[in-house]
């Protein structure tokens, strides 16, 4: 009964091991890529008085026009980026669902769609489902997973429909800074390419400044599809909202199959998110929190063996199990049933990383502390 294309769909590797992780009692868990921390309370509270006043319809397709208006205001005082509120944005079910539509609008059977790995595990099976062909992009932890111009060069010679950017990156914590993405945008300019910017961790950066990448000129701004959202930063992934932010043809045309699709994000969680914005005292001192973690785990990591990279961003670090002659499958599983430490295998984000494996430091402090005494527990057994 199931398409053919959809049946040789790969899961999620993430799924696949949580599945396991379901169930099992104490189990530290530095596997999902989702803030510990509750949403900022005035953005809660908004919900609250929206459902007290009866706010249960349906939006315009492209949402509330108050929030589209908030993150225009938002991305210009941020990036001093412009973007006309009611044709150049689009309020998505999170930045998953503008992942989709952007690739739906844009990907004919065929083209091709350059990815750089490790990567966020929806990526190529998104491409997949539109009917385009991945190119992979290998990045390597002596470069700080930090794409190779020259590599870039010869994948854009394939003629890329477009290339799918994340910056912070998931799973390794990547940033760019604003030279890295004009050398970047200079080999991708050479074509017409179209640049997919998924910038959901922007406002999680510790060090050095980054901007956003249609930031970097006009022709940037025309040809990128730029995807963020409140999932992270403010701590509201139930809330399921995502923004796109693209020149008029293409918002029209993710708007088509989002009004098909979707009809609309949720009026409570747009009402929320329009608050959100305003809780940045509260985005601060989250940032804070995952920085202090960061500069933690990190050190620890490094410690006990496990080579790490000092991350720039996001919430997660991709840490080496190489020294230990053993698959990133088989590491995880065992440090779940010997030391119920719950870790995503490198596998899930590329096949080429099966000697890494993700940590999210979304956790408190307490907890990544006992984690790091099972871990160094268990590298004392292999
Ligand atoms: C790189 C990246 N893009 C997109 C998403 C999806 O986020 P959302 O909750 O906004 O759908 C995630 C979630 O983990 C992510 O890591």
């Amino acid at each position: 009964m199931i398409a053919k294309h959809i049946k040789n769909l790969a899961p999620s590797g993430i799924r696949q091991f949580f599945d396991l992780v379901l169930g099992m009692p104490d189990v530290i868990s530095l596997g999902v890529g989702e803030p510990d921390f509750i949403t900022p309370w005035r953005a809660r509270e908004k919900a609250i008085t929206a459902l007290e006043e009866g706010m249960t319809s349906y939006t315009s397709n492209k949402g509330l026009f108050v929030l589209r208006r908030a993150i225009t205001d938002f991305l210009e005082k941020r990036h001093n980026l412009k973007y006309d509120a009611e044709n150049e944005t689009l309020i998505t079910v999170g930045v998953s669902e503008g992942l989709d539509l952007a690739i739906r609008a844009i990907i004919e059977r065929g083209d091709k769609v350059i990815i750089v790995s490790p990567h966020f595990v929806a990526y190529p099976a998104l491409v997949e489902i539109a009917g385009g062909e991945v190119l992979y992009l290998k990045t390597r932890q002596e470069d700080g997973f930090k794409i190779d111009i020259s590599e870039l060069k010869i994948l854009m010679k394939k003629n890329p429909k477009a290339i799918i950017l994340n910056n912070p990156s998931n799973p390794t914590g990547t940033a760019y800074n604003a030279e890295e993405l004009r050398k970047i945008w200079k080999v991708i300019s050479t074509k017409d390419t179209i640049v997919i910017s998924d910038e959901v961790y922007d406002e999680l950066i510790y060090e050095g400044k980054t901007i956003s990448f249609p930031a970097l000129d006009n022709e940037a701004k025309k040809r990128t599809i730029l995807l963020n959202g409140f999932s992270k930063a403010y701590a509201m992934t139930g809330f399921r909202i995502g923004f796109a932010c693209a020149n008029p043809d293409i918002i029209e045309a993710m708007t088509k199959i989002h009004s098909f699709a979707m009809m609309c994000a949720p009026i409570v969680s747009q009402v929320a998110a329009t608050e959100a914005l305003r809780a940045q005292k509260e985005v601060v001192e989250m940032r804070m929190e995952y920085k202090r973690r960061r500069d933690f785990i990190v050190k620890e990591l490094n410690r006990i063996g496990l080579v790490t990279p000092k991350p720039q961003g996001a919430f997660y670090c991709f840490p080496s199990v190489k020294n230990f002659k053993i698959s990133s499958l088989d590491f995880a599983k065992r440090l779940l049933f010997e030391e119920k430490v719950a870790l995503v295998p490198g596998s899930a984000f590329g096949k080429e990383y099966d000697s890494y494996a993700r940590i999210s430091y979304a956790n408190n402090l307490d907890n990544l502390k006992e984690a790091i005494i099972r871990i160094e527990r268990f590298l004392k057994k292999l």
